[in-house]
């Protein structure tokens, strides 16, 4: 049975990915925030076992980790969560910077860094969900499209390093989906939001199971995932 760490499995994306491993009984290892999240996550998914540490303080990981029993075996580490935040280069401030740079760009460096030993055992698979801003920049994205470039880096180049160790990266680049963070960036963008428009975040666990299930003779690299309608 594979078992897979998974971050952001509590909301929009990471939680149809979750509802999808754990119908058919892989075991699950999800992340949380902080350790009520983990109480409601482990609540939600009989079975499966929470890690909890904030990774908006990526530096504190290492300790958060080093004071819980992580697991022996990862088949797949996914790393689905992640913040945004709008606003012109003109307007956006050091801190706003520095939170999406630390959940989206470093605390998926460190949790990697933390599970590659396992993961080189297991001859697993690192995945990154990404973004269509992790490949164009556009006007009032660039803190949040600047942490998804830099995600693709991460990505691109862990890929090279680990071939030879037989761990296979990918990364899915989704366009709009419907979740709670496509709500906020309505908000932002002073939209109305219909959920009905964007992609269904089951369209985008679709993506992410082929990428996973795809047969070890073949890796999906890269996956960009458009709105169809
Ligand atoms: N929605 C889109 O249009 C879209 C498009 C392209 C790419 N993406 C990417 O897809 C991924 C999933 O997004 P989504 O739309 O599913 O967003 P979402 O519904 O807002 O979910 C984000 C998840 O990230 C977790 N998270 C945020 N900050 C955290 C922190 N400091 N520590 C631990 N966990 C934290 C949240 O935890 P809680 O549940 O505790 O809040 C939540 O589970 C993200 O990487 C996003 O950048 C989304």
């Amino acid at each position: 049975m594979a078992t897979h760490v998974i971050t952001g499995a509590g909301s929009g994306i990471g939680a149809a990915v979750a509802r999808r491993l754990h119908a058919r009984g892989d075991q699950l290892v999800l992340h949380a925030r902080d350790a009520g999240r983990a109480k409601e996550l482990a609540a939600e998914f009989p079975g499966a076992r929470t890690l909890v540490g904030d990774l908006a303080e990526p530096e504190r990981l290492s300790w958060a980790f080093s004071h819980q029993s992580l697991p022996d075996r990862v088949d797949s580490l996914l790393h689905v969560a992640g913040v945004v935040d709008l606003g012109p280069v003109g307007e956006l401030t050091p801190k706003t910077w520095r939170h999406q740079l630390d959940v989206n760009l470093i605390a998926p460096a460190e949790l990697t860094r933390h599970f590659l030993p396992q993961l080189r055992a297991a001859r697993g698979h690192v995945l990154f969900v990404n973004s269509g801003s992790g490949l164009n920049a556009h006007a009032g994205w660039s803190a949040y499209a600047a942490s998804k470039h830099g995600l693709k880096a991460l990505a691109d180049a862990l890929r090279e390093e680990e071939h030879g160790n037989g761990v296979r990266v990918t990364t899915v680049y989704p366009g709009r989906t419907a979740s709670p963070m496509q709500a906020k960036v309505h908000q932002q963008e002073g939209k109305e939001y219909d959920p009905a428009k964007w992609i269904d975040p089951e369209s985008v666990a679709t993506a992410i199971l082929m990428a996973l299930d795809l047969p070890r003779d073949a890796e999906v690299n890269d996956l960009t995932v458009r709105p169809g309608r």
